[in-house]
């Protein structure tokens, strides 16, 4: 059994990737100042140059670049399967396409200073670009910002931090590279512009910067072809290694791998359980790459021949409390047959990862609770092939599972035809409780469209019942081996599924407490208000019945981002520029 490595190789990429995205970041902050002129742009290069061109700058500057690609192709080589995430595709597409547009920007900037010894000002740079390469320079720009914002989205969404933080975040994600692009825009028109007023001074800008002649300009093409040619020779290396080796494993034997479902996926030893579960198209939750803990497996039959797990990995486990036979699907490569079970569901997200809970002792925790169930189910049920039954019943799940977690909750459990979901394991209590009543008008919603869907199928329209209740529950991971999963135990719990239960006795769609509703801060007034007795409880518990979900003065996820955009977005994107002649040169 090959034993879980040290993530110092995905540290160093990190740590590289860092240091090229703050390069990037105060290389578009220069662009930009061409907003307000050229002489501004050339004011702040000396400034960028006085950090980066210095020796400690160049030498982390391309420390950090010669790290970052080599670190890049050894996981290209090490991965074994190129079945990955979305996002991660569209990282390492993003990554792989940027030396074909950056490196003539390299070496007709930095290349032909030190050899040439051209002083590569803005002048010099925008009179090569503007207007001709500016579509160039615009896609280089946004295929390097792209790429790395990417992995700092993906590096940071797992901190606690990062969900208050993402708005501003993304604003100055977006802010940066526009205002860069329109500096760049500025500053090309301004050079243009005197240049074709005071050609001289044009002349004498050239001559005293030494600006490449047709041979260092012919040079520069050349290098970049040398350098292109031996990048895409390293890519050829890496795919034909890669070739050989899976040659190789049909001849090394497979290792077996069990799920729960009883699906056996055949594996060559040396490749993740992660990787196989990918390579099989098996969803299965990951967030990182090591740190997360989302890909957690409990591993049965074969645990006892497991070696221990490495430093990196039992510090994550450690920190999950997990207990015996639990192990990170991402660093596990099996050398002999294991029956695994992942222990999150596929969906698992970040805000899985955020979750304090220790899961051996459990924690208290106000929470959002809601229970859903099918009306008449049973009835619609009777006659029909178990085949139908299982059809609809999954487009059922799919479209309120999908409904729920979009609008941040997650679901804990499906019983029979009913649903138990929770929100606020990660958020304020007020948050998650917007969040549920949210959820139950996009469920409300998603069952119109499935009934519509599900018409020919169906003698009767689907109908649910659903009741919702907050307050403090006892969060941890419960169950029994395979069956073991994080749930919430407590009165709250019962008060919900009883909420639910009266939607038949009071002929609504949702029954919520006044509690959850005064919570969200969601007027609720003009829905009818009921005093029920909870067994177990002194005093009686208010509550609103609402006849259909869909009406819920509430804004979706989606809504809410839209709006947000509008607001957020529209000042700037109308914001005028000022005219070329008003600024100052
Ligand atoms: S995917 Fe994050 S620890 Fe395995």
């Amino acid at each position: 059994m090959a034993a879980a490595r040290p993530d110092v190789t995905t540290r160093l990429r990190l740590a590289s990737g860092l240091v090229l995205m703050s390069f990037a970041a105060t290389h578009l902050l220069n662009h930009s100042l061409g907003i307000h002129s050229l002489a501004a742009m050339e004011g702040g290069r000396t400034l960028f140059l006085s950090a980066w061109r210095s020796w400690p700058g160049t030498l982390l500057l391309y420390g950090a670049l010669a790290c970052h690609v080599a670190l890049v192709v050894h996981k290209l080589y090490r991965r074994r399967t190129l079945r990955v995430p979305r996002w991660e595709m569209a990282q390492i597409a993003l990554g792989l396409l940027i030396p074909f547009w950056l490196v003539v920007h390299v070496v007709g900037t930095r290349g032909v200073h030190q050899l040439y010894g051209v002083h590569d000002s803005y002048a010099y740079e925008l009179d090569v670009l503007w207007p001709e390469g500016a579509w160039r320079q615009t896609i280089m720009v946004l295929i390097v910002w792209l790429h790395g914002c990417i992995g700092v989205h993906f590096w940071l969404r797992i901190r606690p931090w990062y969900q208050q933080a993402r708005p501003w975040l993304l604003l100055v994600a977006v802010l940066l590279p526009t205002l860069s692009l329109i500096g760049f825009v500025d500053g090309g028109r301004e050079l243009r512009a005197r240049a074709a007023a005071d050609p001289a001074w044009f002349a004498a800008e050239a001559e005293a910067g030494d600006w490449p002649d047709a041979a260092e300009r012919a040079w520069v093409y050349r290098v970049e072809e040398r350098v292109l040619n031996g990048f895409v020779l390293l890519l050829a290396v890496v795919a034909g290694a890669r070739g050989a080796r899976h040659l190789w494993s049909r001849y090394a034997g497979r290792v077996r791998l069990r799920y729960p479902d009883g699906t056996v996926v055949a594996i060559a030893p040396g490749m993740s359980v992660l990787e196989a579960s990918r390579s099989a198209g098996i969803p299965h939750a990951s967030v990182c790459g090591g740190r997360c803990s989302t890909c957690r497996v409990r591993v049965g039959e074969g645990a006892d021949r497991l070696p221990p797990p490495a430093p990196d990995e039992a510090r994550v486990l450690a920190r999950i409390a997990a207990d015996h036979g639990v192990r990170l699907a991402c660093q596990l490569r099996p050398s002999h047959d294991l029956a695994i079970a992942p222990l999150l569901p596929p969906g698992a997200g970040p805000r899985h990862v955020r979750v304090q809970v220790n899961p051996g002792q459990g924690v208290e925790r106000e929470v959002a609770v809601l229970f859903a169930d099918l009306r008449a189910f049973t009835r619609m049920a009777e006659g029909r092939l178990p085949y139908d039954v299982v059809f609809v019943l999954n487009q059922y799940f799919e479209a309120m599972g999908r409904a729920i977690e979009e609008q941040g909750g997650r679901v804990d459990k499906f019983i029979g035809d009913g649903i138990m979901a929770l929100f606020g394991v990660d958020r304020e209590p007020a948050a998650a409780c917007r969040d549920a009543l949210a959820a139950t008008r996009a469920m409300a919603l998603a069952l119109e469209h499935l009934n519509q869907h599900l018409a020919h199928d169906l003698r009767e329209p689907l109908r649910i019942g659903i009741g919702l209740h907050a307050g403090p529950v006892i969060l941890g991971e419960m169950g029994y081996r395979r069956a073991t999963l994080l749930t919430a135990v407590g009165d709250t719990v019962n008060v919900a599924a009883r909420l639910e239960a009266l939607t038949k006795e009071f002929e609504a769609q949702l029954v919520v407490s006044a509690r959850l509703a005064e919570s969200a801060g969601v007027d609720l007034s003009a829905a009818e208000l009921r005093e029920i007795e909870i067994r177990g409880r002194r005093r009686p518990l208010r509550v609103r019945l609402v006849p259909d979900a869909r009406a819920l003065p509430v804004a979706l996820a989606g809504e809410r981002r839209r709006h947000n955009l509008v607001r957020n977005w529209w000042p700037t994107l109308l914001a005028r520029r000022r005219p070329l002649d008003a600024r100052s040169s």
